[in-house]
């Protein structure tokens, strides 16, 4: 008989949590934790709730993940994304739990023009890249490498919830009406990654007890101007906008944010697929799968 495993995720209002929950796995017992349940800035809380459920796993899927704004809010981000994922590492040693915290490309400069590799030394360039990769330093440091999976993805985006593509979709029926174009950054590398994906992923480590640092990110390489085009004739194939605008590429330097973005930030994701036995999917094929479940304007 299959065992239950029992798993506290956390986030589970946010995108990827939205798809995690959608993928359950028969067997998992998932105590889901939203900010209404859990505070994740409040470090002493997050120690409770393990102590409380005595999880198998932590799946660690809330973040402060407003990139910008992070730059203006340094402490509250780094007690979300590095103190809360610490305090789950320190509370899982004593009862011998395990961690999976989802991590980022932000973690990594962006300027050595080809895929990271999952134990190639972080260097983040943004505060919101420097508060996961903190995350990252307290959960190697409190557990055995074998009692967590750090799994970083990058440019994450589904059918619910605030990211790219969503936005892209609203912006390309706003600005074919008005007949304008969309200026969109050309000159930063990536790779798109569905929270249907990435979520499969997720249950999947758990499932293999995979451990270490991992990289996971759907197949394929894009800049946010390939993206959005991409987006723009998916969402015309899928019913979901009339026509799509023209879209113009710009430099990162004619688009300036509060917080600087790595330029190149693929991630090298070999050992995860040997790891898992999974082949992901190229971010277009993915892309139009996503589009198949946002609802159509009635
Ligand atoms: N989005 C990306 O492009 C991207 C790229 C690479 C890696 N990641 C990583 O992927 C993981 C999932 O991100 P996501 O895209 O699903 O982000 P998301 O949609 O912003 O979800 C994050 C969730 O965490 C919650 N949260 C934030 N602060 C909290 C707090 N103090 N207490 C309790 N909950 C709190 C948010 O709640 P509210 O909505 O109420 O704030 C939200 O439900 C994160 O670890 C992120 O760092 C994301």
């Amino acid at each position: 008989m299959t065992q239950t495993v029992k798993i506290i995720l956390t986030g589970k209002d946010g995108q990827l949590g939205n798809a995690l929950v959608d993928k359950i796995p028969a067997h998992y017992n998932v105590i889901q934790l939203g900010r209404q349940q859990l505070d994740l800035s409040d470090k002493e809380a997050c120690r409770q709730a393990v102590l409380e459920h005595r999880p198998d796993w932590v799946l660690n899927a809330g973040a402060y993940t407003a990139v910008d704004k992070a730059e203006s809010e340094p402490g509250l981000a780094m007690a979300v994304n590095a103190a809360a994922p610490g305090a789950f590492a320190q509370a899982l040693r004593e009862i011998g739990g395990r961690l999976l915290q989802v991590s980022t490309d932000f973690v990594f400069n962006g300027s050595q023009g080809h895929p990271y590799h999952p134990d190639q030394p972080v260097d983040p360039i943004s505060v919101y890249g420097a508060t996961k990769a903190e995350g990252e330093r307290l959960v190697r440091e409190t557990l055995p490498a074998t009692k967590y999976c750090i799994l970083r993805t990058s440019w994450v985006y589904g059918p619910v919830g605030s990211n790219f593509c969503v936005t892209m979709l609203r912006l390309h029926r706003q600005k074919s009406a008005q007949n304008e174009t969309l200026r969109v950054v050309a000159d930063q590398i990536g790779c798109p990654t569905s929270t249907l994906n990435l979520a499969s992923a997720c249950w999947s480590v758990i499932n293999h007890q995979a451990s270490g640092i991992h990289h996971f990110c759907d197949a394929g390489a894009a800049s946010w101007y390939d993206f959005a085009i991409a987006i723009g004739d998916a969402g015309v194939a899928a019913g979901i906008i009339n026509q799509s605008a023209k879209v113009v590429p710009i430099t990162t330097s004619e688009y300036p944010t509060p917080a600087k973005r790595p330029g190149y930030s693929l991630l090298e994701c070999t050992r995860t697929k040997s790891a898992l036995g999974i082949e992901p999917n190229h971010w277009r094929k993915e892309l139009s799968i996503v589009m198949a479940k946002i609802p159509k304007p009635t």
